[in-house]
This record gives C-alpha cells, structure tokens and sequence, in this order.
C-alpha cells in the first residue's frame, strides 16, 4: 500500500481501481488496508453515493465496474508505473486553465514531476493564442510541470518526446488504434486530431537555462455531449468514436501517459524515442505550408532533426530547419 493514502476511502478506491472488473473480498481488504471489513462496506458505500459502480454480493465480495470514469488520485496511482508512484497530483473540477495552475505552482517552487488535472477547463489554451475546447468529462486535461538540467533550446526535443509517450500510451490502451503525428505535437487518428499540447516554462535568460517547463495535454477522450462546435467538427475526433468498444477511463490514459513520458524522458539524450516519432510522423514528402508572423511559405517536409526541429526544401531548392512554427498539410490541388 501506499504511505500517503490515508483515509481508508481513497485506500478502498486504490484497490479496486487496481483490480477493475474483478471481484474483491471484503475481508481481503479489510487484512490489506488493517480496519474491520465494517469499515470496508462504509468505504464502498460512501464511494456509491459518489457516483462509483460498485457490483456487492455475499461470496464474492465488490467489483469496480469497468465503466466508470471519474477522475482519482487512487485511479491514476492504481495505473501507475513503480517509477511514478512519488509524483504529486493535484485534481480540480474545474479549473481556467491546468497551464496556469501548473505555472502557479511552478512560481511557487512545487517539485518536478507534479500534475495538475482537471474535469473541465473554462479558458483552455491551445497554440498560436488559440482556444482549447474543454467541456466537463468530455476530456483529459492535465499539465505536467517539469525542471529539467537542459540548456534553453531542448524544448522543441521535450515536445516531440511528449508527442511520442502519448502515442504509446494511446496504442497500448487501445490495441486497435495507431496514432500519428503532425509536427510539431498534433496527435492525429483516422486523420482527425485527438490531442494538443502546449507547452509553457520560464527561461532564465542570464544562464540560458530552463528553469521549469509546463507540459500541457489535451486529449478529446470523447465526443463532447452537445458535438464538438461547428469549426472543429471537421478537423477533430475523440478516443471514444474511433474506438467506441474501448473500456478505457481517463485515469489509465494519464497514469499510462505520464508511465511512458517518465521512460522517454529518462533516456532523453539518447534520443531513441526519435526513431518512433519519425515513424509515426504524418508530414513527410508531404507539401506542407509555414505561417510566419508576416508571410506563409510553401515548402515539402522532409526529416526531422535530432533537436526535433522539421526539415524542410523551399520551393526554390534550398533546405530549412524550422522549430517552434506552426505548419498544416497543403491541400491537395
Ligand atoms: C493545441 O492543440 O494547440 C494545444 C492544446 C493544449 C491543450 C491542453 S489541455 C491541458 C493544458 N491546459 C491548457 O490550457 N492547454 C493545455
């Protein structure tokens, strides 16, 4: 167990998260957690009340049902890797934005590793000033604060290494999905998009050093109760259309996201994890189009760097590295 989970409620709810689906003696628990199995059927009542399906019979003890899908610590620490467990997690109903919370926090000198979750977001952010769509439940949003030992430059790297964990996470969840990638962090299914990510730190520009980045992660987990607005309905889709059989909840998602980005990231110099965002990369050969703050350039995409930045052949013949641009695929003529 672990040493943090102090009421025996989240302790409950840490067990049968772990053991979803399947049937958990009450005395089992009871000897796990060290209260009386009195305790234990409180515990589940009270989680009842809370909106948890929770099948209860004589012999055969409680069953989380496979459907449930509220976000919990206990949830995300139930699927998390050994090498997470440490990792604080702050969860809101409902924030503006989990960037600017993890930034506050950040300004504040809480630790790496921290993640801010929320249910909804009411002023999501996306690139380039753009909004992210965030309605309640419909979404996973989180940020992941992390202060890395890297001079200022490697964000672009930490970008597609994001890209690439959450595209394992997503096929390791989903066996029937194989997820791509649109430079520099656009996750697309199907050839709709799934997930954004933002990302936001602070420089400090006398050393060069990043002091801290905020990674932020928006993932369309299902279609949104009233659509999604008129002006992403073409371009967007969710985990739950392209995947509609998947029993997937939003705690795995993120445990499994933040499993697969502790690994990359552990290993970030040898930049291993380039290999699979090549492969996974959706640009190449493709004629593609760069917006600059004044001008747009037409070009073909042809690599990506070691530093993560795109290469690319100007129509006039010359080659580029570009980074931190935004770019969309040319329509065909
Ligand atoms: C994009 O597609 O342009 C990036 C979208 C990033 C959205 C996520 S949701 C969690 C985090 N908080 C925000 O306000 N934005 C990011």
């Amino acid at each position: 167990m672990q040493e943090k989970r102090t009421n025996v409620k989240d302790q409950v709810l840490y067990v049968l998260e772990s053991r979803k689906g399947e049937d958990v003696s009450g005395r089992r628990m009871a000897d796990m957690i060290g209260v009386s199995r009195t305790a234990i059927w409180k515990a589940v009542r009270s989680l009842q009340e809370m909106g948890y399906v929770i099948e209860a019979g004589t012999n055969r003890g409680y069953c989380l049902s496979v459907y449930n899908d509220i976000l919990s610590e206990s949830g995300i620490r139930a699927n998390f890797d050994d090498e997470c467990k440490d990792l604080p997690i702050h969860i809101y109903d409902s924030l503006e934005s989990t960037n600017k919370t993890a930034m506050q926090l950040a300004l504040e000198d809480t630790p790496s590793g921290t993640i801010v979750i929320a249910d909804a977001q009411t002023s999501g952010r996306g690139r380039i000033k753009r909004s992210f769509f965030s309605p309640k439940g419909a979404g996973v949003y989180f940020s992941i604060l992390i202060r890395p030992n890297f001079q200022k430059g490697k964000p672009t790297l930490i970008m597609t290494a994001v890209c690439v964990a959450v595209c394992m996470a997503i096929e390791k969840l989903y066996k029937d999905l194989t997820p791509g990638i649109k430079w520099i962090n656009d996750v697309f299914i199907n050839g709709k998009k799934i997930c954004g990510i933002l990302t936001d730190g602070l420089v400090n520009f006398e050393t060069g050093e990043v002091d801290f980045l905020i990674i932020g992660i928006g993932i369309n987990f299902k279609n949104p109760v009233s659509g999604f607005p008129a002006e992403l309905e073409r371009i967007a889709t969710s985990l739950g259309a392209v995947s509609p059989d998947s029993m997937v909840s939003r705690n795995e998602l993120i445990a499994e996201i933040v499993n697969q980005l502790k690994k990359i990231i552990a290993d970030i110099h040898d930049k291993d994890f380039l290999a699979e965002y090549r492969k996974r990369s959706l640009l190449f050969n493709k004629r593609i189009i760069i917006r600059r703050k004044d001008k747009t350039i037409r070009a073909t995409a042809l690599d990506i760097d070691n530093a993560g930045g795109l290469l690319v052949r100007l129509d006039d013949g010359r080659t580029q590295l570009i980074y931190n641009t935004e770019v969309s695929i040319q329509a065909a003529q």
